[in-house]
């Protein structure tokens, strides 16, 4: 469920129609709702409700504006982050350093430094170096960072390949069969309180199945462990559940996602980590756009639209659908590609889909564009980074700026020998 909605024939976010967020922002512009990130983040806590220790870390690269930060805070979430930039986000947004998990295959000493220095909660260890690198770090600053080791549990997710991350030959964790003996080698080291496993499969996924399989064998290997000698008190099971991009699809929901995990997990007696990204960010937000030009086509029609792929990477990069949708809706249809104005035939949106109708000016949305939308924008062909705004009731605000090409241009210098 979400708040964007047709209100006396205009497109709304909660109180706020998109054309007066047009007519005062600008477009392209990402709008957020504030009630459904709030809402996701207590349905997904909610289906959690039979697994008894927990702890949920909101995985930022999903969208970090630091606005949608502070509202999960709010809600009690912590945070996952994959990098020194999201992990100063995290805290500037007020989440307490000891409810983040830091993942990331490449995590530098640096990185690692940092995060030591602010008494981050978790490190995902990603390979047995890391792990040495990190014991070292922290005993040399007379700490013991807590540590879980990520496996590899070689599970095909069943999602696009370009988000798939827990098969063998993914970059991902340590291979399930090495883990055990990694364990017994990183879990002496001073400095460093290894404390449990972490998986993370993939994204966007449709079918609970492969997370069902993938959390076997991590429960497999907990056992493993134990009778190893080690004392296991966390295990991350990452995120990845999927969201409806096309309307009629159905996800499994977050309760028929925590029923499963209660049910596989049983018996544990671990704390259990979460780390949901798109679940909670995918439908609380879209992309708005005006259309410039209605072009013939030789068979379709190109509506050409001001956002490009530089705004919404995601049909480029994965053939993502997004929806499409008139703000001002005539009951009219037409059949049409839709593309941006980046000089790439990959600027394209949607062939041969049938849409409202629209028509040079007119206002329109991109749908479940709240997770990995505005993150992953760019500003290819000296176009403007897009800003976002955030709606609260009948208020919003923009909570981050259009970036314009020219202060982007000032950032950039002529060296004194080719001036001369
Ligand atoms: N934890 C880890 C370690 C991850 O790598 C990811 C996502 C998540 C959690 C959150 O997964 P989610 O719940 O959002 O599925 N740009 C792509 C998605 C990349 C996901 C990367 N990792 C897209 O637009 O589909």
């Amino acid at each position: 469920m979400d708040h964007f909605a047709l209100v006396d024939g205009v497109m709304h976010c909660e109180g706020v129609s998109l054309e007066r967020i047009a007519a005062d922002v600008g477009s392209p512009v990402y709008v957020y709702s504030a009630a459904t990130f709030t809402r996701h983040a207590e349905v997904f806590r909610d289906g959690l409700a039979g697994v008894k220790r927990k702890h949920i870390a909101y995985a930022i690269k999903a969208n970090p504006n630091l606005a949608v930060l502070r509202l999960l805070a709010n809600a009690g979430y912590g945070a996952d982050v994959v990098s020194g930039g999201e992990l100063a986000r995290a805290i500037a947004a007020g989440i307490p350093a000891s409810d983040i998990v830091f993942s990331g295959v490449g995590k530098t000493v640096g990185e690692l430094t940092k995060a030591l220095d602010v008494g981050l909660g978790q490190f995902n260890l990603e390979l047995e170096e890391e792990g040495v690198v990190l014991a070292a770090l922290a005993a040399a600053g007379g700490k013991v960072a807590d540590a879980v080791l990520r496996v590899n549990p070689d599970v095909d997710a069943g999602t696009h390949a370009k988000i798939s991350t827990g098969k063998a030959e993914n970059k991902f964790g340590v291979p399930i069969s090495e883990a055990r003996a990694i364990f017994d080698r990183l879990a002496g080291l001073p400095g460093l309180n290894l404390r449990g496993v972490a998986i993370h499969i993939g994204s966007q996924l449709a079918d609970l199945a492969p997370l069902e399989a993938a959390y076997r064998r991590i429960g497999q290997l907990v056992q493993e462990l134990r009778g190893a000698g080690h004392a296991i008190s966390h295990v991350d099971l990452g995120g990845g559940l999927g969201v409806p991009y096309k309307a009629g699809d159905v996800f499994p929901s977050p309760a028929a996602y925590g029923a499963m995990v209660a049910r596989v997990t049983d018996g544990w007696d671990a704390t259990l980590m979460f780390e949901p990204g798109r679940v909670i960010a995918g439908n609380a937000g879209v992309l708005l756009t005006k259309v410039i030009w209605v072009k013939p086509g030789v068979t379709t029609p190109y509506v050409i639209v001001d956002a490009a792929m530089n705004d919404l990477a995601r049909p480029a990069m994965y053939d993502a659908w997004h929806d499409f949708a008139a703000v001002r809706p005539t009951g009219d249809r037409m059949t049409a590609n839709i593309a941006g104005p980046v000089c790439e035939s990959g600027d394209t949106f949607a062939m041969g889909r049938d849409i409202d109708a629209v028509k040079s000016g007119d206002l329109a949305i991109f749908r479940t564009a709240g997770a990995y939308g505005a993150t992953m924008a760019s500003t290819y062909n000296s176009r403007a980074l897009v800003p976002e705004v955030l709606v609260s009731g009948d208020r919003y605000a923009v909570v981050a700026d259009r970036i314009q090409p020219e202060t982007i241009l000032a950032a950039e210098r002529l060296p004194e020998w080719l001036t001369a």
